[in-house]
């Protein structure tokens, strides 16, 4: 049996990243998680720290280290998702507030001090939502860039163009800044864009299987969806909610299941019209040199049918 690969996900639970999360933890013969950081997204910080405790305990996970990191963006004032994900950030089902300790280290000095301590190109970092931790990191400590075995991320969109604004996802919009330095910085990055979450997308047969598990893991999944549905159903007239963040985890365990193109993609910090583009040269019009495998295309019945196995476990 291989060594499972170690991760940090650094998260704004959300529902999708909920489930992100519960998939990791049901995977444990091949991801180590060695700790989860929460950063200010979908919700403000307080919000997403305790979210993240609670999913871990729903994992049965009480264990897991879980670190409150930034509060704000680098250089901007946090704008947040409560239309998408509710008051809560976890809105559906009512959930019983945690018991697990959040560490009294800082996300940001965590994922330094790890990076610094474990063997080089061992850790794989997977953020779910905006990138301020991961870029204060790098900011603060460069030593630890050359480190980072890879980030697998949650992020940004070409053929989608946006869901915050019409030019940006939200993710990237909500730091700029931040996913600037993140995309520059020289690390091998596989972006899971908008192109690729929303056709991970749920519906009503999908959303009874987790029902039918008859675990709590597979219920709370289950509300989870109907709730943040609703809105996807409105928007976009789709038959159900895209599974955005899952999908990092998902290509760790079956990479097979994405497909897309090694290209260049650089953020936009300045325009107030594109603020938080990736421009994504797919077509390759440009010689900037490639920085990230930017996806393109999911097999959505194998992705279901792997986190229909995993939750189920949970
Ligand atoms: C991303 O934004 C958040 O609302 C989701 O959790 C996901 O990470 C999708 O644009
Ligand atoms: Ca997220």
């Amino acid at each position: 049996m291989s060594i499972p690969r170690k991760i940090i996900i650094d998260t704004d639970p959300g529902q999708d990243d909920a489930v992100a999360i519960l998939l990791a933890l049901a995977s444990p013969e091949e991801l180590d998680v060695l700790g989860v950081t929460a950063v200010a997204g979908n919700v403000p910080l307080p919000l997403t720290q305790k979210n993240t405790r609670i999913v871990c305990e729903l994992a049965g996970k009480p264990d897991t280290k879980v670190f409150s990191g930034c509060d704000a963006p680098i250089a901007r004032k946090l704008v947040t998702a409560e239309h998408v994900h509710g008051k809560t950030g976890l809105d559906g089902p009512v959930m019983p507030d945690p018991t697990m300790p959040l560490q009294d280290q800082h996300a940001v000095d965590f994922i330094i001090d790890t990076l610094r301590a474990e063997p080089a190109g061992t850790v794989t970092l997977c953020p779910l939502g905006p990138l301020t931790n991961i870029a204060t990191a790098f900011e603060r400590a460069p030593d630890i860039i050359g480190k980072v075995q890879e980030i697998v991320l949650m992020g940004g969109a070409y053929f989608q163009v946006g869901n915050i604004t019409p030019a940006a996802e939200f993710n990237i919009y909500v730091d700029p800044e931040a996913a600037k330095i993140v995309f520059a910085s020289g690390v091998p990055i596989v972006v899971m864009p908008l192109d690729v979450t929303h056709k991970a997308l749920t519906n009503r047969v999908r959303v009874e299987a987790f029902r039918k598990f008859g675990n709590e893991a597979g219920r709370m999944v289950a509300e989870w969806t109907d709730f943040f549905e609703r809105f996807d159903k409105e928007k976009y007239g789709s038959e159900g909610a895209p599974l955005h963040d899952p999908c990092v985890i998902a290509y760790l365990l079956k990479p097979d299941l994405f497909s897309g193109r090694h290209v260049n993609v650089e953020i936009e910090t300045t325009s107030e019209l594109t603020l938080g583009m990736t421009v994504a040269d797919w077509w390759g019009v440009t010689d900037r040199t490639p920085n990230a495998m930017f996806m393109g295309d999911v097999d959505a019945e194998g992705f279901f049918a792997l986190l229909n196995e995993r939750i189920a476990r949970l």
